[in-house]
Order: structure tokens, then C-alpha cells, then sequence
């Protein structure tokens, strides 16, 4: 040990060592790049020395599209290995490169991470990724009590370059170390998590695998199993485990090493579904009420679930709409302003539902409720095209969403070609064969068709924007049916740069130019405003006709973005909210998204997926699906298809929730509701369970004559008032005093 240190400090690298665990921050460096460099018998005395915890160029080395070699001299003892769990490998943890390696133990490659320019398939940056080689102690590259030579080979495309973050550590792993296990939730028809077991080291561990199903309610264990396992390197194992979607579970996965009793651990909370099954008979949906401006197309497709085949009848229907009988799709025109009453009625083999509705028809009578419907950002960003709005859309109606009010289908960015036409106008690109083809498809079905710009030159996605082609814009998207449009800031920073007076007028102008022109069209659009709640939008959307003004920047599947958009940034804004102009506190991301054509499950919890459906519903916000709807879950469905609490999104009265109450991490939304009941989501925002007595915390609660719980869609009993709220989870009520 001493000969270590010694040793350490004349080539000046400091060394930490303990009994499995020897670790090196400094290094000799070189610029550029040979094949020599990895030999150990080189001498690179005259190499000068790095620090491979910080990037290379904050030490004063600017290498762009170019290598660099570390070299590192390091003698390792033979005690280290003797006594540890296993005596057959040796791990080297490499600091992380920006952006690939090659690591050389006494001239041996042991490990590579990312791919060179020259590698096939060419260069490829893994520069977050941890590099851990692991060396077989058998293959004897290994020089024990003598001096190792660990060269590294790093190539940076763009600054910051070369070796971060972390030490170099040579350890002895223990047995299980190497393992790790990933879960996969798969909740259609019979709902089971795949658990697999991988072993990313070249040693056989053998063991028990126990996995256990409990009930979070009861605690008590409802399923599981256990298995006799050997995971091997490069062969994962996959188990399969039902469970019951209806119960709130949570499983717990443990392998147990036979030989030193070491285990890894971890739970996973599953899916499971709150909302009651709809009944096969006919059940309206929807709010009462839908406003159209005179002379607009009417589109409107009455959510109503239960079984197909449906028949769809009215009584005095007002002349000029017409009812399709077999979808229930509203259409028409009405010219002169005022309130039409009238009653529809759907039936089926197994019932018959009636609602009173009335169509609102007024110049200021559009978005009388918060839009409901799919935007393609948060899934596929800018790989979005015709056949992916397509599918989403057949998929809103088969999965029976849109029996629940999801009825605009908006494209994002993506969609704009290269260049305008030569007259001026904008073109689409390939992926787009036909947008009027795509909206007439749309209308057909009763659905909606949206679409996005920039009053910019371009869009956040680099393609164009609508500056000095506004007027042209808007009557493109009148030729194609155009029933939304998201105007998303972006690129007209550059314009508003050049502004001398940046007062709130500079934040206005854009948006009231463009809203001009769409008023200007013969039907109803629907006037999103993105740009991020700048010059307080709240305070001056309805002026520019807005219908709905996004508030914050750009959420996320993480709870840190949903936390921070949600709960801290709407505090405050309930006044700004009614009907015809709503707060927007950004798209859903529940389902599968990925903001690429990759899409994997949301990130968010399952407890977090009801806390954040029920704060956007209570906050009157656009219910904008965010995933692919074709590859939609049994849960996700169950999310977004809860009559009772999307009611309260779609309530008349179009008043937003506001922070009633915040006691330590239980924070409680409220907003009254037309008929006189009040909206009350309770939540526990903290990293801990919380018992909770409701009644004691909110007075309403107390003093209700019914407490409703909206997600099952029962009334609760004194007794059941007082229950445990998981971390990030909630309870939705609705009282009526
Ligand atoms: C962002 C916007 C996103 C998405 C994206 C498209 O500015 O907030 O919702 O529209 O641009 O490039």
C-alpha cells in the first residue's frame, strides 16, 4: 500500500484506495491520436497532466472533431481480490466522455463506448452513458502488485469534450452487483408486468427471485411468485406476473444471492384502473351546451358511450342542422344569433338516453367549454404525419373516446414544407399528401381538424412560420377546414428584438394580426395562443379573442414538470379563466409519448397520472391527449374516459380551481360548479404516504350532504373520509352543501 502511494505521488496522480476499491482522478494527457498510445511499455513522462473529472476544455485543451489519450499508471494489490464475494472480475468505472472511448488495460481493449467516425455505422455520442468494463480475472491482463497502464481513448465531436463527472475506480464487484431489474406494465385485457432480471457482468449469479403483488389498501398480498434463477450476461430473464387492475397494487421484486444472502430490491406501484366500466345502454357524456358563431359550419359529435349499433334522433331540431342517425354527428348552419333548445336522444339494443341541449349561436360563442381532443407534440414531435393523425383519430373513435367529447385532432409542428408556394401560399411536406383530404376525413366523422404555426419566420421546429403571410395562412386553413390553430411564438423573437418599446402592445401585435384575418373566415377557429404565459397573456388573451393562452413553457413526463406547471404556476390564474378564454397549462402526457417517432410509457406514476388528470380537469384546462391513441392502454383509456370527472372540466360554469388550502404537502383545489356542487381535489404533493382526514381538513367536506368520489363514481360514507393519500397521489370529491 504504501509502495501505491509512493508511487502516486511521483507521477503526481492522487489515489484513493480501499480494500475492493482503488480510485484515480488525474491522468497524463495527450492531444490527437495514435495507436501506440495504448501500449504499455510507452513512455509518456512528457505528457502533461489532466484532471479526468472536468471537461478537457475547461483545462485549457480546445479539441473539436478530434482525439485525446489518457494514460493512467496504476498498481493493483492483490489483496484486493482475495477475500472480496466472487474472484473472477474486475471492474474498471470510467469517468464519462464526451463523447465515445476506447479503454486499453496493458494494451488490451477491455471496453468501448459510442462509435468513432471511422466505426461502422458511423459516429455515434454516448456521452451521458456510465461506463463500467468489467475484466476477467482468468484472461490474466491483469498485472497484480505491479504497475497497470490504463490508456483512454476519447473523440469529441463538439465542446464540451474529453473525460467528466467521475473518477476512474477499479473495484471487485460483490456477486449481485451486476444485476439489475426493469418492469414493464402492460394493462390491456389481462394486465401482467413483465419483470426482467439482467446481469450486465460476466459472472453467474445464482439465486431466488420473489416477487410479491400487495394490496395498497389492505396490505395485504394478493399474488406473486418465486423462481430458481441464474441471470447471465447478455441473456436477460423475463417473467411475466398477472395481477388485478381494479386493485391498487404494488409489486416488489427481490433476488436473494444464494451464496452470500445479498439482495436488490425494488418496487414498482402497477397501473390500475378507478373508473367504473361504462353501462352497454346509451349514457350522454357531454356538457349540455355547444357554441358556434352564425353562419360557421356547425361540427359537433355528441359523446355518448354504449354499445354500437346506436340510433341518434331529435326532437325540434332547429331548421338548418341535421342529425346523422347513425353517429349522432350535429351539422349545419344557423344565421342569426340566439340560444336553440332541443332535445336528443340515443338508442340501442340495451337502452335509451335523452339530453336537453342547446346550441349557442353568437359571435362571442365558441370555446364554451375547454377543448377536448389530441395534438401530436408531446408523441411524435416533428415526425408527426397524415397517417399518424389518421390513426389516432380512427383509434379516438374505436377506443371510444370520442364518446367522451375528444374531438380535436391537431397536428403540431411538422407539417410546413421547405419553402412557400410561388404565389406565396404555404405548402405542406410529403408526409401531408393532402391537408383538405385530411379534414374533410375528419369532419365526416364528427371530429375536428387543428393545426400550428409561428407568427414568426420559423417555428420552434426550424420550419416556417407565418410572418407577412398571415392573411394567405388563414384562408389556407379555411381551404382545408381548419377548426384550430395553435400560434406559437418561437421565431418571433427575432422580430420582437428589433421592437424598441417592448411593453405588453409588442406581445399583443402579433396575435391580434393574425386573430384579424381568421375572424375573417367563414367558420369557427378555434385560437390557441403559445407563448409561454410572456407579458402576463392571462391578463390580455380575451382582448386578442384568444380562446386559450398556454401559461408556461413546455411540460415534461416527469413529476418535477408536472408539479411545477400544475401546482405552482396556475395558483392564482382561476380569475383569468371562463367561458370562451381558458388558462392552458400544456398538452396531457399520460399514454405513450416520446416527442419522437420512439414512444415509450410515460414516466409519471401511475398515482401521478390521476393527480394530474384530475388538477387539469379542475383547472378548466385544454384536455389536449398527448400519445399515440392506436397504442392506448386499458388504464389510459380509464384516465381520460371518466364521465364524472371530465364534467368537471366541461362544467358551464367555466370557473377554474384556485389553492384552497395548503397544509404542509396536502394541497387542496376547489372550483364551484353550475349546479351549485363544488369540485375539490385533494393532494398529497410530498415523497411520502399521508393519512388524511378529509372531513377535518376542508370544512365543505364537513358540512356536505353528499361527498361524491368522481374516479369511482360513488358517494362516500362518513367513515371512508379519512383515508391514505400515496406520494403524489389524490382524491377527486365533489360536495353538494
Ligand atoms: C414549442 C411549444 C410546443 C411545441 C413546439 C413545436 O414552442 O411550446 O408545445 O408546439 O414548440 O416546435
Amino acid at each position: 500500500m504504501k509502495k501505491l502511494f509512493l508511487l502516486a505521488l511521483l507521477i503526481g496522480l492522487s489515489i484513493n484506495v480501499s480494500a475492493q476499491n482503488v480510485s484515480v482522478s488525474k491522468a497524463r494527457f495527450q492531444r490527437g491520436d495514435d495507436p501506440n498510445w495504448a501500449k504499455p511499455e510507452l513512455n509518456d513522462a512528457s505528457w502533461s497532466e489532466i484532471d479526468m473529472t472536468r471537461n478537457w476544455d475547461k483545462q485549457g485543451y480546445v479539441i473539436n472533431q478530434g482525439y485525446g489519450w489518457y494514460r493512467v499508471h496504476l498498481k493493483l494489490s492483490s489483496s484486493m481480490i482475495k477475500g472480496a464475494d466472487q474472484q473472477k472480475i474486475v471492474v474498471f468505472n470510467l469517468p464519462k466522455a464526451d463523447d465515445t472511448d476506447e479503454c486499453y488495460l496493458n494494451g488490451k481493449l477491455i471496453g468501448k463506448t459510442g462509435r468513432m467516425p471511422g466505426d461502422k455505422g458511423g459516429y455515434r455520442s454516448a456521452w451521458s452513458t456510465v461506463r463500467n468494463y468489467p475484466v476477467n480475472v482468468k484472461d490474466g491482463i491483469i498485472r497484480w502488485d505491479a504497475d497497470n497502464v490504463i490508456a483512454i481513448r476519447v473523440y469529441n465531436a463538439g465542446e464540451p469534450g474529453g473525460l467528466f463527472d467521475n473518477p476512474l475506480t477499479v473495484r471487485v464487484p460483490n456477486a449481485i452487483e451486476g444485476l439489475s431489474m426493469h418492469f414493464t406494465d402492460v394493462n390491456d385485457g389481462q394486465a401482467h408486468c413483465d419483470v426482467q432480471l439482467s446481469n450486465s457482468y460476466p459472472l453467474t449469479t445464482t439465486g431466488k427471485l420473489d416477487i410479491d403483488i400487495t394490496d395498497r389498501e389492505t396490505g395485504k398480498k394478493i399474488g406473486g411468485l418465486s423462481k430458481k434463477l441464474s441471470p447471465k450476461q447478455g441473456k436477460p430473464i423475463r417473467l411475466s406476473v398477472p395481477y388485478d387492475k381494479k386493485k391498487i397494487c404494488l409489486l416488489t421484486a427481490t433476488f436473494t444471492d444464494a451464496k452470500t444472502g445479498k439482495k436488490i430490491s425494488q418496487k414498482f406501484p402497477l397501473k390500475y384502473i378507478l373508473t367504473p366500466p361504462a353501462p352497454a345502454a346509451p349514457r350522454f357524456n357531454g356538457a349540455p351546451l355547444f357554441g358556434v358563431r352564425p353562419n360557421s359550419p356547425v361540427i359537433y359529435r355528441f359523446p355518448v358511450s354504449g354499445e354500437r349499433p346506436m340510433k341518434f334522433t331529435a326532437d325540434n331540431l332547429p331548421e338548418g342542422l341535421t342529425l346523422s342517425e347513425s353517429d349522432g354527428v350535429l351539422s349545419g348552419k344557423i344565421r342569426r344569433p340566439g340560444n336553440l333548445t332541443f332535445t336528443v336522444t340515443a338508442e340501442n339494443a340495451k337502452g335509451k338516453a335523452s339530453q336537453e341541449f342547446t346550441l349557442k349561436v353568437g359571435d362571442r360563442m365558441i370555446a364554451l367549454t375547454p377543448p377536448m381532443g389530441w395534438n401530436s407534440w408531446n408523441c411524435w414531435a416533428l415526425s408527426v404525419s397524415q397517417e399518424k393523425v389518421m390513426s389516432s383519430a380512427q383509434a379516438l373513435i374505436d377506443k371510444g373516446l370520442a364518446d367522451y367529447g375528444y374531438c380535436y385532432m391537431n397536428i403540431d409542428d411538422g407539417w410546413e414544407a421547405a419553402e412557400r408556394n410561388p404565389d406565396g401560399t404555404i405548402a405542406v411536406n410529403e408526409k401531408f399528401p393532402s391537408m383538405k383530404a385530411l379534414g374533410d376525413w375528419l369532419h365526416e366523422r364528427g371530429l375536428k381538424f387543428g393545426i400550428y404555426s409561428s407568427p414568426g419566420d420559423f417555428t420552434c421546429g426550424g420550419y416556417l412560420g407565418s410572418i407577412d403571410h398571415e392573411k394567405q395562412d388563414a384562408e389556407s386553413y379555411n381551404s382545408w377546414g381548419i377548426d384550430y390553430l395553435k400560434y406559437d411564438w418561437c421565431g418571433y423573437s427575432r422580430a420582437h428584438a428589433k421592437e424598441r418599446d417592448k411593453g405588453v402592445a409588442s406581445y399583443v401585435r402579433p396575435y391580434l394580426l393574425m386573430q384579424q384575418f381568421l375572424r375573417e373566415q367563414p367558420r369557427d377557429i378555434f385560437y390557441s395562443l403559445c407563448q409561454y404565459g410572456m407579458a402576463k397573456v392571462w391578463e390580455w388573451g380575451p382582448f386578442v379573442d384568444a380562446n386559450s393562452w398556454r401559461t408556461t413553457g413546455d411540460i415534461n413526463d416527469t413529476w418535477g414538470s408536472m408539479y411545477d406547471i400544475g401546482f405552482q404556476r396556475q395558483a392564482g390564474l382561476a380569475p383569468y379563466a371562463a367561458p370562451g378564454h381558458w388558462n392552458d397549462p400544456d398538452m396531457l402526457i399520460v399514454g405513450k409519448v416520446g416527442w419522437s417517432s420512439n414512444l415509450r410509457d410515460s414516466r409519471l406514476t401511475p398515482d401521478e397520472q390521476y393527480t394530474h388528470i384530475t388538477l387539469w380537469t379542475l383547472l378548466a384546462s385544454n384536455m389536449l391527449i398527448g400519445c399515440d391513441i392506436a397504442q392506448m392502454d386499458d388504464f389510459t383509456v380509464g384516465l381520460l374516459c371518466n364521465h364524472e370527472v371530465n364534467l368537471i372540466n366541461q362544467d358551464i360554469l367555466g370557473k377554474q380551481a384556485d389553492r384552497v388550502l395548503k397544509q404542509g404537502d396536502i394541497e387542496v383545489w376547489a372550483r364551484p360548479l353550475a349546479d351549485g356542487g363544488t369540485a375539490i381535489g385533494i393532494f398529497n404533493v410530498g415523497d411520502e404516504d399521508q393519512q388524511v382526514d378529509m372531513k377535518a381538513l376542508y370544512s365543505d367536506i364537513a358540512k356536505a350532504k353528499t361527498v361524491r368520489d368522481l374516479w369511482r363514481q360513488k358517494n362516500l360514507s362518513a367513515g371512508e373520509l379519512n383515508c391514505t393519500i400515496p406520494t403524489h397521489g389524490c382524491r377527486y370529491l365533489k360536495v353538494t352543501l
